[in-house]
């Protein structure tokens, strides 16, 4: 059986340089996306520069069956993930009693549940094969409450406390878990979480991180085997400074920086 690399939300702006950046370390990929156009454009584009199998699976990750439809295309097709990439999310802007309430459900479900699910279907053969890694894209808005962008705020503090205590259970066993937490990062995400990019001021207050060197990042912090790999050194100084001061005074900036005038 060959080893692979899943990846999740490879279709978007961190995911395609993640899959580059596997790709280029000789990794067999699994890429999954909503869009079958998109993963076989990417597919096409990585094969005309590496020599790695791709395989692509389109799914939906709102559907809560999904996970286990991906588990057992995977295993029906005899590939192993011996590396397993949680990185499809999104986020919704506004007042969370004003938002779409199916939009925040999906949110759940693809930030969450299927994370959790993916993680759990694919953490049984690792262990078995006492061989493993996951990285789980958290974000720098794990370390605190999120005004305006409630939800998405409290799933990644989900994803972050997930990673952390399943590092813990399976480090014995030759498994390594990693929460990737990048701050604003060059993407779809702000404009597909309707965020007005031009009155954003965490956009015009943080530089907006390149993907690619975000990726590179990402790949070395998880051989190096970091649990919490903060890219950045703004945001690792914010997210020490933010430990230091009382939760109001850090909900209150939150609020501010994220409140459009
Ligand atoms: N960009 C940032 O500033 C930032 C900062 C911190 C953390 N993050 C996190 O980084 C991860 C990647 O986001 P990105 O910045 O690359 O945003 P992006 O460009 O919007 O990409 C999002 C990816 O998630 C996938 N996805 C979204 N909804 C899905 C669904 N229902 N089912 C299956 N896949 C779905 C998308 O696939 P399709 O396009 O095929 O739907 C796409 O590949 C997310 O977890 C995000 O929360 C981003």
């Amino acid at each position: 059986m060959k080893n692979y690399t899943l990846i999740t939300g490879a279709t978007g702006g961190i995911g395609i340089e993640l899959a580059t950046v596997f790709a280029k370390n000789n990794h067999n990929l699994i890429l999954t996306g909503t869009s079958r156009t998109k993963l076989e454009q990417l597919k096409k584009h990585l094969n005309s520069q590496y020599d790695v199998d791709i395989y692509t699976i389109d799914k939906d990750l709102t559907h809560p069956s999904s996970a286990k439809d991906i588990y057992d295309e995977v295993t029906n097709q005899l590939m192993n993930v011996d590396i397993l990439c949680n990185n499809a999310g999104f986020g919704d802007y506004g007042l969370f009693h004003t938002l779409d309430l199916s939009k925040q459900s999906n949110m759940v479900e693809v930030n969450v549940q299927s994370l959790m699910k993916l993680t759990y279907l694919f953490l049984q053969d690792m262990i078995q094969k006492k061989h493993g890694k996951i990285m789980n894209t958290c974000s720098t808005a794990a370390f605190q409450s999120g005004p305006f962008m409630a939800t998405y705020y409290a799933s990644k503090a989900f994803v972050l406390s997930f990673s952390e205590a399943l590092y813990k259970e399976v480090k014995d066993q030759g498994i390594h878990v990693m929460a990737l937490c990048p701050g604003p990062t060059k993407s779809h995400f702000f404009e597909r979480a309707g965020s007005d990019q031009r009155n954003n001021k965490l956009l015009k207050n943080f530089k907006v991180a390149d993907p690619k060197k975000l990726s590179e990042f990402a790949y070395k912090c998880l051989f190096k085997k970091r649990v919490i790999a903060i890219y950045g050194v703004k945001s690792k100084l914010l997210i020490f400074l933010e430990r230091l001061l009382p939760r109001w005074m850090v909900r209150n900036s939150i609020y501010k920086l994220q409140e459009r005038k």
